[in-house]
């Protein structure tokens, strides 16, 4: 079992580590753990955000543990040598088309939520976000028209096979959870999601037990808010599923708790906390590690089937939570090495 350990820029490094504790902590046989640079780190010292020698690393392993990239050190670069493309170069080099983003809140943080206790308490939820397509990689570009003025375009677009192979993850997610699966989309603007909603209704036929439903995302934003109990698996596209998946984060109440999962057609996943390199906060050793701890709990569940280990895990950040450990962002005075001290005493 191999696991490649990519920690990033800004809190990056401080909280894989401790994720990189716990999971060596399970004394698993036969798994090794590689490092690799990407993201503003790795274009200091390599030239490239995504070089040659990481994404080789990536390939020759089962998994990636991903801490987080970005670096305001490098905002005025071209954009194909922005941190950014580290991680969005790993999920289209690797086929990682499938983001799992769970959503729910830990019993005894009702409080935490932006909402109030008693809607945040009812948040259980998953969203399955498109993660190789969309306005995200088509073409691009900023050009200048006939009267001078600069233009910036994005192409949105999805081919049918795209929607229906991340249909068929909204799908099964759904079929292991509450079955019911809710498409958000623009269908009444766009064609982009007249495809997306034509797909979604045709493969519904293969999941007769699921009842499915669409949400314009504008509503969908809006009832995330108003009840976000009343959701079970979200499916949607890359770029609605990444504005929905940060708001949910703060419906749960912090965005240092979330952990998500980025999966391919086989084992292969990229794991990796749903927040960023938050730059503000980098190397005082404040960061919360809790969601890039659960990020290696998913880690083993999907890349290395050990569900039982992944559960270990969950259950020891869910009882150092329990018992009071919190992190600045949950207005507690822990740090980062103390919690993954915490979690690891409960392990
Ligand atoms: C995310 C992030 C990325 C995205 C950025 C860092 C490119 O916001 O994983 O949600 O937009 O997908
Ligand atoms: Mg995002």
């Amino acid at each position: 079992m191999k696991i490649a350990v990519f920690a990033g820029d800004g809190i990056g490094p401080e909280v894989t580590r401790e994720a990189v504790r716990v999971v060596e902590a399970l004394n698993l046989p036969d798994l090794v753990m590689f490092e690799g640079d990407v993201g503003g780190v790795a274009y200091k010292r390599h030239g490239h955000p995504l070089p040659a020698e990481t994404l080789a690393i990536a390939r020759s392993c089962d998994a990636i543990l991903f801490g987080a990239v970005g670096d305001p050190d490098c905002d005025q670069l071209d954009r194909h040598l922005r941190p950014e493309q580290a991680i969005l170069g790993l999920r289209k080099e690797l086929g990682l088309f499938a983001n799992l983003r769970p959503a729910k809140v830990f019993a005894g943080l009702e409080d935490a939520s932006a909402l109030r206790p008693e809607v945040a308490s009812k948040i259980d939820l998953l969203i399955v976000r498109e993660l190789n397509g969309d306005v995200y990689f088509g073409e691009k570009g900023i050009r200048t028209l006939p009267d001078g003025r600069r233009q910036g375009w994005d192409v949105m677009s999805y081919a049918e096979d795209e929607v229906r192979r991340i249909a068929h993850v909204g799908f099964r997610a759904a079929m292991g959870r509450g079955k019911r699966l809710c498409s958000v989309d623009k269908a009444n603007v766009l064609e982009t999601s007249q495809v997306w909603r034509d797909v979604m209704i045709e493969v519904a036929s293969e999941y007769p037990e699921v009842e499915l439903s669409h949400m314009y995302v504008d509503n969908a934003a809006m009832q995330l808010v108003r009840n976000p109990g009343q959701f079970d698996v979200v499916v949607t596209g890359n770029l609605f599923g990444d504005i929905l998946s940060d708001q949910a984060s703060m419906c749960v109440g912090s965005i240092g708790l979330l952990a998500s999962a980025s999966l391919s057609d086989g084992k292969m996943g990229l794991y990796e906390p749903i927040h960023g390199s938050a730059p503000d906060i980098a190397g005082k050793g404040l960061a919360n590690p809790m969601a890039t701890i659960l990020s290696a709990a998913m880690l083993l569940r999907h890349s290395l089937g050990l569900e039982a280990e992944a559960a270990r895990i969950e259950a020891a950040v869910a009882k150092a939570l329990a018992d009071g450990i919190r992190g600045g962002d949950l207005g507690g005075n822990h740090g980062t090495a103390a919690i993954g001290d915490a979690v690891l005493e409960r392990l």
